[in-house]
C-alpha cells in the first residue's frame, strides 16, 4: 500500500556556499520525489532557534545556530511514497563517522555540523517544519500526467 507523505527538507548554507545545490537536488528528484514547494531564504536567529528547538542546551547548539544563519538556505517540501523515511535514508546519518558513501551526507559532508542537509525525522516534525517555512498556499500540488512524453 502506498503511503504518500510530505516531508520538509532544507539545504543548509553549505550547499549554496559550495555550489552543490543542483547536485544535491538531483539526487532527490532522481529518486522520484516530487517538489511541491521551494524557496531560498536567509534564516534569522529566531527562526533557527525555532527550527532547532529540540536541541537547545546541547553542546553543539550554538555552533549549529551560527552555521544555520551563516548564509541563505534552500527550503522545500517534497512528496512521495513514505517520503519522510526515504529522504532520511538518502541523506544518511548526521554523524560524519557513520554516513556512508552513496548517501548525500556520506558523499558531501566531512563534518557532522556541516552535513549540508536537513530532513524531517517524523510526520510530526514534517508538519511543524513545513508550517515554520511555508504558508499553506505556497504548496503546489501537481500531476505527473505529461511525464510520458519526454
Ligand atoms: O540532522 P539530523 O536530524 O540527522 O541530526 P540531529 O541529531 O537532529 O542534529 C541536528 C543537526 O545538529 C545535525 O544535522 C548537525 O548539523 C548538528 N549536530 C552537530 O553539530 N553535532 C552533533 N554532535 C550532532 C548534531
Ligand atoms: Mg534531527
Amino acid at each position: 500500500m502506498e503511503k504518500i507523505e510530505k516531508t520538509f527538507v532544507m539545504f543548509k548554507p553549505g550547499c549554496l556556499q559550495r555550489r552543490i545545490v543542483g547536485e544535491v537536488l538531483n539526487r532527490l528528484e532522481r529518486k522520484g520525489l516530487k517538489i511541491i514547494a521551494l524557496k531560498m531564504l536567509h534564516m534569522n536567529r529566531a527562526m533557527a532557534e525555532a527550527h532547532y528547538a529540540e536541541h537547545r542546551g546541547k553542546d553543539f547548539y550554538e555552533k549549529l545556530l551560527e552555521y544555520t544563519v551563516s548564509g541563505p538556505v534552500i527550503a522545500m517540501v517534497l512528496e512521495g511514497d513514505e517520503a519522510i523515511a526515504l529522504v532520511r535514508r538518502l541523506a544518511g546519518p548526521a554523524d560524519f563517522h557513520e554516513s556512508l558513501p552513496g548517501t548525500i551526507r556520506g558523499d558531501f559532508a566531512a563534518r557532522t555540523r556541516l552535513n549540508i542537509i536537513h530532513a524531517s525525522d517524523s510526520a510530526a516534525s514534517a508538519e511543524r517544519e513545513m508550517a515554520l517555512f511555508f504558508k499553506a498556499g505556497e504548496l503546489c500540488s501537481w500531476e505527473d500526467g505529461n511525464a510520458r512524453w519526454f
